[in-house]
């Protein structure tokens, strides 16, 4: 019998280590706008760095890295030429991909197995929602044995700490507390030497936690969404923003600010511009390309927040 968190790690390891199927797709894989519109707001923010160092959580198919890239290099040739750029993931063949389509940033992309003491800006979308949860329901949590649920009485003290801290003792629904979130702001927070922490993800916050009663765990396969995962699926959970924003105090990260996507593509001059110019356009791929910046714009943009954080 095993945790259900440790029942969701080893699937989501199993996942990313198998060869890379395209079950879902992520918003730098929907559009370069996505990227762009990223790269020019990690330009404000990392313009008077020296040296500043863009450290990406999960870099899937290497698609952001590339967008960003491309746009520093063309659009902001001086801090392209002071950057570096780190990819931490623990997928060898996504390792493998990323490398190759980044061959042309060679002397830019670097990869590390971990965080180090840095200036500069720590990012990620649709890295947070990959950690493993503990699954928890008035008191009792949620282990795994064969294909059977089982429900035994809580024991971790720390689960119980995050959810008396969060307010979180008389609800009477599915939660999931997400430990190893806190262990990542922690090692976020401890490195950041000075700069900026950015989490994009579909999540909620508390108080929206009563939207869901049966929890937020969900598998994926070949583009659909299983309610029940099972092993072979990328299993996912929606990141609780609040334990981030609260969590992140006790590492000296404070919250800048906590906006859905749409709300932050719609504030960045390079979406908007792209998005003016595709709507004037007749031509059949800019047409395209407009319904894929609406997609960003409605369905993941109401499902995902932006999180800013800053440690100084
Ligand atoms: C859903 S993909 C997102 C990729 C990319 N950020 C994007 O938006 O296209 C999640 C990425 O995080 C990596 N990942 C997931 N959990 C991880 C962990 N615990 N440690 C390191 N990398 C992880 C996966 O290998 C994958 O590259």
């Amino acid at each position: 019998m095993m945790s259900f968190r440790d029942w969701m790690e080893a699937c989501v390891r199993e996942y990313y280590k198998s060869d890379f199927r395209r079950d879902f797709f992520t918003a730098p894989e929907l559009d370069r706008a996505f990227g762009y519109s990223l790269a020019y707001f990690i330009a404000q923010l990392v313009k008077d760095y020296e040296k500043p160092i863009l450290f990406e959580l999960g870099g899937g198919s290497g698609a952001l890295a590339y967008d960003i890239l491309t746009y520093l290099w063309e659009k902001e040739p001086h801090i392209y030429k002071r950057v570096s750029y780190y990819i931490y993931d623990f997928s060898p063949r996504l390792i493998e991909i990323q490398r190759e389509r980044l061959k042309s940033f060679r002397d830019k992309v670097f990869w590390t197995d971990r965080l180090f003491p840095m200036k500069g800006v720590i990012f990620s979308n649709e890295f947070f929602d990959c950690l493993p949860v503990h699954v928890i329901k008035e008191g009792k949590e949620l282990f795994i044995e064969g294909d059977k649920e089982v429900w035994k009485e809580t024991s971790n003290p720390k689960i119980m700490e995050v959810i008396q801290r969060m307010g979180y003792e008389n609800l009477q629904q599915v939660i999931e507390i997400c430990l190893d979130c806190i262990e990542f702001l922690k090692g976020i927070g401890e490195n950041l030497k000075k700069g900026y922490h950015l989490v994009i993800d579909y999540g909620y916050t508390t108080e929206e936690i009563e939207r869901f009663p049966q929890g937020t765990v969900v598998g994926y396969k070949s583009h659909k969404v299983y309610s029940k995962p099972s092993e072979g699926m990328d299993i996912t959970a929606y990141v609780n923003f609040s334990l981030l924003e609260e969590y992140g105090k006790d590492f000296g990260l404070q919250k800048v600010d906590c906006l859905r996507l749409s709300r932050f593509l719609m504030k960045n001059p390079i979406f908007m511009e792209e998005l003016e110019k595709l709507s004037k356009s007749k031509k059949a791929e800019d047409i395209e390309r407009l319904s894929r910046l609406k997609t960003l714009l409605i369905s993941m943009g109401e499902r995902f927040r932006v999180l800013i954080q800053k440690k100084l």
